[in-house]
């Protein structure tokens, strides 16, 4: 008897599975193993993998349904859906004159200091309804959606107040109950100091811990709980305090670290035991090596190194320390406006030197230990989520190689078409 499946993709040049053991992230040599099959084949019913290897074995086991549903891969290369596992997609407004003026000069911290940055996107996404924060975000995820994302995870951060942090973290919520795309919320307070409490930052880390997080927990609407620590942001010390609260509330701590300067933010989140930090631009080796030893994912962003101007975060010497390594787009209105997976895979390969086969770990599995969803996605495996993307390309190297285009044929979200790119978006009729 052949098993009934609503989705099967045959004939894949490279299906790259990414199987292997999902109770901890790929490091070192298991960070390049794709566990690729030649001429494979998955097939899914009721959006869970069921079969999959070569395509004679799979057509043997699995009889398609009749409505359809056999995409034919023709030799390209299929993969798992990325998770981009750090994102600030909720948010109003553009900051499309501070490009102009960095362009011209000027440096992501001046502008900062000048009321701008962070700030400037507070103001308007306060102004902004839940409504309308959820129409923007739904056209940001369509677009995420076509770059092959379809599991991301969203921080809030730009409210900066108990009611317009909820209602940014309701708006993320919403987007995940009717988008393809799944988002897992962050509660970031702690992006910026807000205006009515420059004078006293310490005040408003106090107000953060006692009423905002519990607001936030109440309504159970984070996973994580993350801080920017940077000059200019979160000390240290504020930081490790917002995240200690946080994992008293049941939110496990990530953090922005050594993005701008080395504060010690490696060493805090290996420290923690933080499930991830994100950014290390300019981490030290000390801090990697605790991060290594902790277990602690570093985050990779590349596209805000290059979108800033700044060096990238040296990923090749975190590989060779043994730290596991996730990319993410960060894609926000300020640092890393994209929303291109493809195109951070690139920037991490010519930028960071990770080879195309570390990359696309990093990008699939590692990114979704770095959420704590490496049961369910980031790989291809019997009993996982039929997250499934089909690229236009003949070798999984051809990714980071055509930078800067996007590479995706189709991609399927629990077994059903999503996007296809003679189509567009798929939206059930
Ligand atoms: O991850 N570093 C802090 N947060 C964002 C930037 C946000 C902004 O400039 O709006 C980041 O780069
Ligand atoms: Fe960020």
């Amino acid at each position: 008897m052949k098993t009934d499946v609503d989705l099967l993709i045959v004939h894949a040049g490279q299906l790259l599975t990414l199987a292997g053991p999902n109770d901890r992230p790929r490091t070192e040599k298991a960070l390049g193993d794709l566990a690729i099959i030649p001429d494979g084949a998955v097939a899914a019913a009721d959006g869970v993998i069921v079969a999959i290897g070569p395509t004679a074995q799979v057509l043997d086991e699995v009889a398609p349904g009749r409505d359809g549903g056999v995409i034919d891969a023709g030799g390209r290369v299929v993969l798992p859906g990325f998770v981009d596992p750090h994102t600030h997609l909720i948010f109003a407004g553009s900051r499309a004159e501070e490009f102009e003026m960095r362009l011209a000069g000027a440096t992501y911290q001046q502008i900062s200091h000048a009321g701008g940055g962070i700030l400037s996107t507070m103001r308007a996404t306060r102004a902004a309804s839940e409504d309308e924060l959820l129409k923007a975000g739904w056209q940001r995820l369509d677009r995420l959606l076509a770059h092959g994302t379809t599991t991301v995870e969203v921080k809030s951060g730009y409210g900066l107040t108990i009611d317009d942090e909820l209602k940014c973290l309701r708006a993320v919520h919403r987007l995940s109950a009717s988008h393809d795309v799944d988002l897992i919320p962050t509660f970031l307070g702690a992006h910026a100091v807000p205006p009515e409490h420059s004078r006293d930052p310490d005040a408003y880390v106090r107000f953060l811990i006692d009423e905002m997080l519990p607001a936030v927990v109440e309504e159970d609407l984070a996973e994580f709980c993350d801080v920017f620590c940077e000059a200019g942001a979160f000390t240290p010390e504020q930081s490790r305090a917002v995240l200690e609260a946080g994992l008293e509330a049941g939110l496990d701590p990530k953090i922005h670290a050594d993005e701008l300067s080395d504060l010690g933010g490696a060493a805090l989140a290996a420290d923690l035991e933080a499930i991830s930090a994100d950014h290390l631009l300019c981490a030290s080796d000390d801090g990697l090596r605790a991060m290594a030893d902790a277990g602690t994912m570093a985050v990779l962003l590349p596209g805000t190194a290059l979108f800033l101007g700044l060096p990238y975060a040296r990923g090749r010497r975190m590989v060779e320390l043994g730290v596991p390594v996730a990319l993410g787009t960060d894609f926000n209105p300020g640092t890393s406006p994209t929303w291109s997976m493809p195109m951070v895979i690139a920037l991490a390969c010519l930028g960071m030197r990770l080879t195309p086969a570390e990359a696309i770990t990093a990008a699939t599995i590692n990114a979704a230990h770095a959420i704590a969803a490496a049961e369910e996605v980031g790989s291809l495996e019997l009993g996982k989520a039929a997250d499934i993307v089909v690229l236009d390309l003949p070798d999984y190297r051809h990714l980071p190689m055509h930078f800067g285009v996007n590479p995706v044929h189709t991609v399927v979200k629990r077994g059903q078409p999503a996007f296809r790119a003679d189509r567009g978006v798929q939206r059930p009729t």
